[in-house]
């Protein structure tokens, strides 16, 4: 047996102590808004916090993550930073086939709680693993979405539909 705190809840899982925490939260606790994508960690689609910190879950063994407190794309939401990500996602209609969105939010949302105030190399660092692999959208468009969520933060007002549209005419 294997003790995890998710999402701020405690759990007790039946897993074989060298199995990926990926399998661990998909396989045995149904939460399936983390993805597998390349099983290598190499996409980034299995993105989750340990202590606020991003991971990727397909290599990590359950059995190594001691008492760190996980977040999963279905608990991020509930931190005013993740919160925020979540918001401008929404607003800059960012959603395409939506797979990868839980990897790139939780690299967004890691990106913004460590670095208030990323600038273009953090922005490429954080996000471009993930958008290269998973072949969605442009680090054009991320850097937009990243500019709202930067505003968000600073308490600025953004218009959702402008960027929206900005973006759109950037990857014409
Ligand atoms: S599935 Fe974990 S990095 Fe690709």
């Amino acid at each position: 047996m294997v003790a995890l705190t998710i999402n701020g809840e405690s759990k007790t899982v039946d897993a074989p102590p060298d199995m990926p925490l990926l399998w661990v939260l998909r396989d045995i606790l149904g939460m399936t808004g983390t993805k597998f994508g390349c099983g290598i960690a190499q996409c980034g689609a299995c993105t989750v916090h340990l202590d606020g910190k991003p991971v990727r879950s397909c290599l990590l063994p359950v059995n190594a993550i001691g008492n760190r407190a996980i977040t999963t794309i279905e608990g991020v939401g509930a931190t005013p930073t993740g919160a925020k990500v979540q918001k401008a996602w929404l607003d800059l209609e960012v959603i395409q086939c939506g797979y990868c969105q839980s990897g790139q939010i939780m690299s967004a949302a890691a990106l913004l709680e460590g670095t208030p105030h990323p600038d273009d190399a953090d922005i490429d660092a954080a996000i471009a693993a993930v958008l290269a692999e998973t072949g969605i959208a442009s680090a054009k468009q991320m850097g937009q979405v990243m500019n709202g969520v930067k505003a968000k933060l600073a308490g600025a007002r953004v218009d959702g539909k402008a960027l929206s549209e900005k973006v759109r005419a950037r990857l014409q």
